[in-house]
């Protein structure tokens, strides 16, 4: 039967407590546990291991972005008050990301004050700092970035997005990055701003054809509002490609380590195997694989055959309707946790030499310390 235990066993431990990593990045497909797991780390890594910890989180539920002190958006981190750090000497701090204030931000300390006033009250602008797909993405780099350049925590870690596909992460920095640079849009509008004459009149038809199309789609005055927001660009020209691939360097650097994370259903599983590829091709360390939400029968050793015998057998004889049920919801949990195990072993198949980890799911939402504590502990086998 394949089984989970068949990958090595992740020690989170050895990874919170070693200061060689600085960075631990959490990635997986939307709804898995990203947030949850980042910020249970972060307080484990604090409280357990004494080191002074930052958490980047990304659209925390309410509650527990409440729980960690985070009442407002204000895209810097706070210190949580309130935890065990007594003993280890630790600090946690934790931070939202706001994606238009990060984006401000960059824009501010790359141009002089009326330019920038000149990108704010740009529509387009406006739309794509807050709207644009890809802008959270590259803006959590960003942030990553600045946390990492000041240089104030020993640990610093990042949830990620909850994008449809987990490789967005990856992915969407360099994809805006080089939508920013400008060079795309300088190509697509100079037919429309030389009439038609330009240097590129070899493809001036094609470009022509092209930016009719576009402007048919987004309406005269957003292409307008889109050529007056490249044109302020220019002085920031490159520099939004330069900041994406630092931190792209900083990931694939052996101070990082990478966690997917992954609920035992297919598509979660089958989105944690592309990404793990992909890092392996990015040459990106990933330090294992934790396994978010699985069930585990209270009686192990009784299969799901035997328990469903015994039920119905029970129910034979009468007059024992609520220990038949029980075997009956004992049966329906050992058959979920070997689905579950088999979906699991897809992923270990492919990656056999990804250290793993699973964590039971928990009977109620994790939206306070206590619940991260407990799901710290699980990660950690402790
Ligand atoms: N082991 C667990 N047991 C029970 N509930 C859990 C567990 N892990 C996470 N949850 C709950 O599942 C929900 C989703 O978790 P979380 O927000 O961490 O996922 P995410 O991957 O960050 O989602 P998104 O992609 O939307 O950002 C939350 O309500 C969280 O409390
Ligand atoms: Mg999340």
């Amino acid at each position: 039967m394949p089984s989970e235990d068949a990958a090595p066993q992740l020690d989170v431990d050895q990874i919170l407590a070693d200061p060689g990593v600085r960075i631990v990045v959490c990635c997986g497909a939307g709804g898995v546990g990203k947030t949850t797991t980042a910020a249970a780390l972060a307080l484990r890594a604090a409280e357990q291991h004494g080191r002074r910890t930052v958490v980047l989180t990304i659209d925390p539920a309410r509650r527990l972005a409440q729980s960690l002190g985070l009442t407002e958006l204000d895209n810097t981190p706070r210190q949580v008050k309130g935890i065990d750090v007594e003993a280890s000497g630790g600090e946690l701090h934790a931070m939202m990301l706001d994606m238009k204030r990060t984006f401000d931000d960059v824009v501010l300390a790359h141009t002089d004050p009326t330019k920038a006033a000149e990108i704010f009250a740009n529509p387009f602008y406006q739309a794509m700092s807050s709207t644009f797909a890809g802008t959270q993405e590259y803006m959590a780099m960003e942030k990553l970035g600045q946390l990492h350049a000041r240089g104030e925590w020993d640990l610093i870690v990042v949830d990620t997005p909850p994008s449809r596909s987990a490789l967005d992460f990856l992915d969407a920095p360099a994809r805006l990055s080089r939508f920013l640079d400008g060079r795309m849009l300088r190509l697509l509008l100079a037919p429309a701003r030389s009439g038609g004459r330009s240097m590129f009149s070899l493809v001036t038809a094609s470009f022509g054809m092209f930016s009719k199309v576009v402007q048919k789609v987004l309406g005269a005055q957003l292409l307008t509002d889109l050529s007056g927001f490249v044109a302020a660009l220019d002085s920031m020209f490159g520099g939004f490609r330069q900041r994406a691939e630092q931190t792209y360097r900083i990931l694939q650097a052996g101070e990082t380590a990478f966690l997917l994370v992954a609920t035992p259903e297919p598509d979660a599983v089958r989105e944690a195997a592309y990404f793990a590829g992909r890092l392996r091709e990015e040459k990106m360390p990933l330090a294992g694989l934790v396994l978010n939400r699985v069930h585990r029968p209270v009686v192990p050793k009784l299969d799901a055959e035997r328990s469903r015998a015994a039920a119905e057998r029970l129910a034979e004889l009468g007059g024992h309707d609520g220990t038949a049920d029980v075997l009956r919801a004992h049966a329906a949990l050992a058959r979920q946790a070997v689905r579950e195990q088999q979906v699991a072993a897809r992923f270990t198949e492919a990656f056999p030499a990804v250290p793993a980890v699973s964590v039971t799911a928990q009977p109620a939402d994790v939206h306070d310390v206590d619940g991260l504590r407990t799901i710290g502990a699980a990660i950690s086998r402790s």
